[in-house]
């Protein structure tokens, strides 16, 4: 990739202090195009255990990937980035119970937490541009058909990342791009790291020639940007069968 600038980079290189203190790291390097490397999930990446698998993880039902207690320092303050809007303190804490309805319904700032509504529309002001990193956090209800983040540009999808948990009795991610309302050429994985009825994570961050996409603190995929103007694709919308958590952004 001709980019300067990797996650990776960005989470153990000692030029940036990483002041989120964002959990973990990214997980396996991708490939090339579209590239997966590997049978990375579940339990590749060191020290990633299968959910639930290593000690000092959260209760029964905590995210993939959550640190031991105390590991790290947690979401920023409500209201520590501008324009933020889904709560932080919807993320919950090491050791909170994640359960719907486990939750307080006001943080104490004020802001609304606890489920969202799906489907979910996270405004991106500043666009999708390079650095920016999602994260979805959420449940896979019950024999779920399909999941999908459609990165939208008005009508159009720049980055449509969708799970099929049952395409003629296979599971695959199909992501692709829609102009005009035309869907273009399909790129489909046959990795699948989403189960029905367990937690994930998605983190995806944009690089300036990638979307990069990781599940559970595994790199699943990367998308190579076909609509350039990334500063225009100002929502991510959120759908299909989950519970959602949290969906929020950042920049790294
Ligand atoms: C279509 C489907 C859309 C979208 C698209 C991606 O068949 O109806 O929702 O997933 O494939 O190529």
């Amino acid at each position: 990739m001709a980019n300067n600038f990797s996650l990776n980079d960005a989470l153990s290189g000692s030029g940036n202090p990483n002041p989120q203190g964002w959990p973990g790291a990214w997980g396996n390097q991708p490939a090339g195009a579209g590239g997966y490397p590997g049978a990375a999930y579940p339990g590749a990446y060191p020290g990633q255990g299968p959910p639930g698998a290593y000690p000092g993880q959260g209760p029964p039902g905590a995210y993939p990937g959550q640190g031991p207690p105390g590991a790290y320092p947690g979401p920023p303050a409500p209201g520590s980035y501008p324009g933020q809007p889904s709560g932080p303190g919807a993320y919950p804490s090491p050791g909170q119970p994640s359960a719907p309805g486990a939750y307080p319904a006001a943080s104490p700032y004020g802001t609304p937490a606890g489920p969202l509504i799906v489907p979910y529309d996270l405004p991106l002001p500043g666009g999708a541009v390079p650095r920016t990193m999602i994260t979805i956090l959420g449940t896979v209800k019950p024999h779920a058909n399909r999941i999908a983040l459609d990165f939208k540009r008005g009508n159009d999808v720049a980055f449509h990342f969708n799970p099929r948990f049952n395409e003629n009795n296979k599971k695959v991610i199909v992501c692709n791009t829609k102009l005009n309302n035309n869907w273009g050429r399909e790129e489909r994985l046959m990795v699948f790291p989403f189960e029905s009825g367990r937690p994930f994570k998605i983190q995806v961050m944009v690089e300036p020639e990638v979307f990069k996409v990781a599940v559970n603190d595994a790199h699943l995929l990367q998308y190579y940007h076909r609509m350039k103007n990334l500063n225009e694709i100002n929502k991510l919308g959120i759908s299909g069968d989950i519970d959602l958590t949290s969906a929020t952004y950042t920049m790294i």
